[in-house]
Formats: structure tokens, C-alpha cells, sequence
């Protein structure tokens, strides 16, 4: 039996993101911002890991040559709105082969019936079950694995990956039972309370995703000012005015949407939105979203120009952070491999 690893110092903060298309709004307020809030209050023991979820991005057909640009400018973009590597641990995960490594002997863990009600699964996967391939099922496997492989305490994520992490936690804890250890770590999910879930600008049911084939229904972090303002004047609301408080909004999902984000990027409550504009339309809350989003993300957007004019420093930072990952990730492929019983050389 592997002896029991010493509890950590301190927090182990891990999260990644899949180089599938530009960082928008909702990565930016659901994950991103949390990433550099926790990175600027990380305490001397405390240490954090952001990926870029290469392996995962494969599980749907992507163009090689599209897929190592993006890798590259979901790093720069990381780093533009304050992932610091010297900081935190950046890196793409295809150079830490450790995390596949552990995902099968997780895969040998999990149960069918646990990924069978994945919904993000039966959502990708649509109407075409059959077609889509092992990976997209065992998705949740390597996302465990992400997490696990680093002994994450903290796992700062939009709602949208709650469930996975909850699978995460039981895989953890069945390994543990199943090998007689206490080994792995059922990480914490962190979502940010402001700013758990936001809606595409088309459709406020549904999330705000790098995936809608409609650019309108999003804000990228690379929007020009223009583009932001169209966006805003462009997105879909109701002829009501707005309210003047936060349960006025019931049954408004786009209103409700455009409001929180404000909120979000306010730092102010709904509430307090809802006074401030109550009994005025759109015609005058857009303007002023649009130029909080415009001032928001202007500097952002100009930190990540002038990064991708580097390209080969970004891939030097993403060598180094994979080098250091993988430092820990190596410790605890050994321990898994020795609870599990394989011969070592
Ligand atoms: P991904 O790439 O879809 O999104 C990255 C992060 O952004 C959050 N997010 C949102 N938050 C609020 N509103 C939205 N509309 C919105 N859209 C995205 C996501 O919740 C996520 O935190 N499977 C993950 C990537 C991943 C991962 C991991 C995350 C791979 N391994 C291990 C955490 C830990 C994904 O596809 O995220």
C-alpha cells in the first residue's frame, strides 16, 4: 500500500481552456478574471497551473496548422489579461504528456454510467451519438486527470464545468477507495458568483460560447471598439424598460444578461444596476455597457497585439511553464503507478 502524500502547504490552483477559438466575455468574467485574482493572491506555498486544453480541443476535427495559431494566441491572450508565467505555471498540455498518461488509468476508474450523463457530452455529440469520437465520451476523464495530476485544491471554472469537476471528485475519491490511498485530491470548483454563466447575445438561454456559429453572439477579447459598440446595438432585448430591481428581470433572459454583465464589469450588484436605469430602454443602457466594455477590454486587446508580434516568446514561455509542470506532474504518475501496481524499471 503507497503511504499516505502529506497534505499540502498550501493552495494548488488549476484550470485550463480549449485553443478552439478566440477568449470571449464569458471565459474572460467566468474563469479568466478569477485565474489572475487568484494568481495575485497566490501566498508563498500557494502555487497555480493554467493550461491550454490542447488534447482536449482534438476531440472535435481541428486543422493542425489553425490549432497550433490558436494554442498560441490563447496563450498570448492569457498572459495580455494578466496570467503572469513567471507566476503561474503556463503551458499547453500536449507537452505534458503526463496528463494523457494518467487519464487512462482513470478511464479504468471511471464508470460508463458516470460519463453517460455528461451533458455536455449529449450536447456535443447532438443528434449524431455514434458518430463522435471515444474522446468526446471520455472527455471528462482527461479533465479529471488536468486536475488530479496536480493535486488541485482550487479549481476556478465557469458554471458550465461544474459537472466535470464533480466527476473529477468522484473519480478521486473511487481511486482512493479502490487502491487503499489517500492520493489524489477532490478538487474545489470556483465560480464566480457575478458571473457564473454568460449568455449569448443572440439568445439569452443560451451560454455565450467560442463555438455559436454566429460571431454576433459574442464579444471577443479582440473586438475593436467598433466592433463592441455593433455588437451591443445589435444585441437582442425586449421592448420592456428596465426594471428597478434584480427579480424584475425574471423571465428577461436577455436583459437579465446585459445587465449582470454590467454588474460584473462594475463590480456593483444588479440591484444597483436596476436603480440606476430603471424605467429607461435600451437605447440608453447600451451605450453605456458598450463603452464599460470598450475601457474593459481596450488594454487587453492592445497588450495581446503587441504579444503576438512575438510569436517565438510566447512559444519559449509555454516550454518553460510545460518543463516545470511536468516536475509535479512526474511525482504523482509514480505514486498512481505504484498504487496500481505497475513493475517499475
Ligand atoms: P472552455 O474552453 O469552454 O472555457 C474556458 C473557461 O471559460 C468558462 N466559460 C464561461 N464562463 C461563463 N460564461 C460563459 N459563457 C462561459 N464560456 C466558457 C468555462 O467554464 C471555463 O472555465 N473543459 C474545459 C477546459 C478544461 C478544463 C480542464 C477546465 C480542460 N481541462 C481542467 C478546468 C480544469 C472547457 O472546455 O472550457
Amino acid at each position: 500500500m503507497t503511504a499516505p502524500t502529506a497534505p499540502l502547504a498550501g493552495k494548488r490552483i488549476v484550470s485550463g481552456i480549449q485553443p478552439t477559438g478566440q477568449l470571449h466575455l464569458g471565459n474572460w468574467l467566468g474563469a479568466i478574471r478569477n485565474w489572475v485574482r487568484m494568481q495575485d493572491a497566490l501566498g508563498p506555498d500557494d502555487q497555480a497551473f493554467f493550461f491550454i486544453a490542447d488534447l482536449h480541443a482534438i476531440t472535435l476535427a481541428q486543422d493542425p496548422a489553425e490549432l497550433r495559431c490558436s494554442t498560441r494566441e490563447i496563450a498570448a491572450a492569457l498572459m495580455a489579461a494578466g496570467i503572469d508565467p513567471a507566476r503561474s505555471v503556463l503551458f499547453n498540455q500536449a507537452q505534458v504528456p503526463e496528463h494523457a498518461e494518467l487519464a487512462w488509468v482513470l478511464s479504468c476508474t471511471a464508470r460508463m454510467g458516470w460519463l453517460n450523463r455528461m451533458t455536455q457530452f449529449k450536447e456535443k455529440s447532438g443528434k449524431d451519438r455514434e458518430g463522435a469520437s471515444v474522446g468526446l465520451f471520455t472527455y471528462p476523464v482527461l479533465q479529471a486527470a488536468d486536475v488530479l495530476v496536480y493535486k488541485a485544491t482550487h479549481v476556478p471554472v465557469g458554471e458550465d464545468q461544474k459537472q466535470h469537476l464533480e466527476l473529477a471528485r468522484d473519480i478521486a475519491i473511487k481511486f482512493n477507495t479502490d487502491h487503499g490511498v489517500e492520493l489524489l485530491i477532490p478538487p474545489d470548483p470556483i465560480i464566480p458568483p457575478e458571473a457564473p454563466r454568460i449568455r449569448s447575445l443572440r439568445d439569452g438561454t443560451a451560454k455565450m460560447s467560442k463555438s455559436d456559429p454566429s460571431d454576433q453572439s459574442r464579444i471577443n477579447l479582440t473586438d475593436t471598439a467598433d466592433a463592441i459598440r455593433q455588437k451591443i446595438r445589435r444585441a437582442k432585448t425586449d421592448p420592456e424598460p428596465l426594471p428597478e430591481s434584480a427579480e424584475g428581470l425574471a423571465g428577461r433572459p436577455e436583459a437579465q444578461n446585459l445587465v449582470q454583465i454590467f454588474a460584473a464589469l462594475t463590480g456593483r450588484s444588479v440591484d444597483s444596476i436596476c436603480t440606476e436605469f430603471a424605467g429607461q430602454g435600451f437605447a440608453r443602457f447600451k451605450p453605456a455597457l458598450a463603452d464599460l466594455l470598450v475601457a474593459s477590454l481596450e488594454p487587453i486587446s492592445a497588450r495581446l497585439r503587441a504579444l503576438l508580434a512575438e510569436p517565438q516568446a510566447i512559444d519559449a514561455a509555454l516550454a518553460t511553464g510545460a518543463a516545470r509542470a511536468r516536475q509535479l506532474a512526474a511525482q504523482t504518475v509514480a505514486q498512481v503507478h505504484e498504487a496500481v501496481g505497475f513493475l517499475k524499471p
